[in-house]
């Protein structure tokens, strides 16, 4: 299934497949995965570089209904249709200041997206798939789960699982159940200085 969809992307220069073929699907199966995944997720993550190695990244996650119930609360309507059915919801924070001289991380998104790139990389050569989401209500987020506000910025949900058919999505989602593209290495890496456009 993932080899089908993901042909429809067309590249420019050669490329590991592995960055193709991680795409942010919205028909999530409710099979649950297994802790030892989890943990390889998490530890591909735990690797990402990071300004003085600070590792700013926190990501809490919930595989059980208890939390799931909650961290689905955090969600927009408009992704709360399709993540529902996904078996982990996590959430990445980002530490705002160095632990080191506590001052603030300008990087620390940076280094966030950096370990959140590596899980998401990682999902697919296990068979899993993410879909990030900025659409979650960020205040209730720090509430909901306890999160010191003032130390650590929310700065997505991910959804982690397998894919499903299509056909388990509600309404029109099944719709949005495609790989997007992207716009020509040209416009986003350049040779020299800034060139005006
Ligand atoms: C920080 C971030 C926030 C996103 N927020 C949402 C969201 O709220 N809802 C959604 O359906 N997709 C969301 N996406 C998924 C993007 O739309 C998707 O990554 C982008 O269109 C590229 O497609 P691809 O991931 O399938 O390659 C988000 C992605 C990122 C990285």
């Amino acid at each position: 299934m993932a080899e089908q969809v993901t042909k429809s992307r067309k590249t420019e220069a050669e490329v590991d497949p592995m960055f193709i073929d991680r795409w942010s699907p919205v028909a999530f199966s409710r099979q649950p995965v297994p802790g030892k995944d989890l943990a390889t997720l998490f530890e591909a993550a735990r690797w990402a570089p990071s300004c003085f190695n600070e590792q700013p990244w926190l990501f809490l996650y919930a595989t059980q209904e208890k939390d799931l119930a909650r961290f689905r609360s955090l969600l927009v309507e408009g992704n709360r249709v399709w993540a529902d059915r996904a078996p982990v919801l996590a959430v990445v924070f980002a530490r705002r200041r160095f632990q080191r001289n506590a001052k603030p991380n300008r990087h620390a998104a940076f280094d966030a997206g950096a370990a959140w790139m590596s899980l998401a990389l990682q999902a697919r050569r296990l068979g899993l798939y993410t879909h990030a989401m900025a659409g979650f209500d960020e205040e209730w987020s720090y509430r909901a789960l306890d999160v010191p506000k003032d130390r650590f910025e929310a700065m997505a949900v991910i959804a982690i699982g397998r894919r499903d058919e299509a056909l388990v999505l509600p309404g029109d989602l099944a719709k949005r159940e495609l790989p997007s593209d992207r716009g020509p290495i040209a416009g986003m890496a350049i040779e020299g200085n800034f060139p005006g456009i």
